[in-house]
């Protein structure tokens, strides 16, 4: 099969996969995310096979619906890529990429393990989907299906929990902003990553110095 044959097949099968999944993870995500790779890789040295995969296939069973499971996702990407006969060494590669990559393992340096060119531009483009105009539609999306606040003034940002307690936590999801959306662009890998995660943090920026204008009722 030719590369865009591979591709083509992937999209199929994720979006067949992907059916009534929850916003944060819809096929719409991983759209974003492919596309942020195919514009990001155009300006790095990677194997375009290997990043569009793993981008189409990173989010392909999320652990927080199969009781913390970790290890469905890369299961799943590894046995549909078998079943494509996909070469044994793209294969190991995207299925690295799917192990080493979740949004957490990104916040916390010690579970990095693998690492690849590939996997840095993959990363990137799915961290740039969690900040701008995007990241915060997900965050509220996420803060209200979790039930939580908007914004309590009383609660500070609270940068030392752990994976645990931020799970459960019920703190206002304007927090979110503090501890993670606005740590993201100083973990870019990539120059092209950086720049566009830039131009984003800005727009967060302005967003929020609106949101507590208007919350004061000031205009
Ligand atoms: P990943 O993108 O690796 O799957 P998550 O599942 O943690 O990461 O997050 C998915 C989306 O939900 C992201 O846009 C993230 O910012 C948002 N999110 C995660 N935790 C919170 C939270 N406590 N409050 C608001 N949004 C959150
Ligand atoms: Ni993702």
């Amino acid at each position: 099969m030719t590369t865009t044959e591979l591709v083509e097949k992937t999209i199929h099968f994720v979006k067949k996969t992907l059916k009534g999944a929850e916003g944060g993870h819809d096929w719409f995500h991983i759209e974003r995310v492919f596309n942020n790779t195919l514009l990001i890789a155009k300006e790095e040295r990677v194997n375009i096979l290997v990043v569009s995969l793993a981008a189409l296939l990173h989010d392909i069973a999320d652990p927080k619906f199969h009781k913390g499971d970790e290890s469905i996702g890369p299961r799943m990407a590894k046995d549909f890529l078998n079943s494509i006969q996909i070469d044994a060494e793209t294969c190991k590669n995207v299925v690295l990429i799917i192990e080493n990559m979740s949004f957490k393992n990104s916040l916390e340096e010690t579970s990095k393990s693998f690492t690849s060119k590939e996997l840095q531009v993959v990363q990137d483009a799915d961290r740039l989907d969690a900040i701008g105009a995007i990241g915060i539609a997900r965050a509220f999306n996420y803060g209200g299906f979790k039930n939580r606040s908007l914004y309590d003034p009383e609660i500070s940002p609270n940068l030392d929990m752990s994976k645990e307690e931020y799970k459960n936590s019920s703190a206002p999801t304007i927090n979110h902003f503090y501890e993670k959306l606005l740590l993201l662009k100083d973990k870019m890998n990539t120059a092209t990553g950086r720049k566009i995660a830039e131009e984003r943090h800005q727009y967060m920026l302005g967003y929020l110095e609106q949101f507590y204008g208007e919350w004061k009722g000031e205009r």
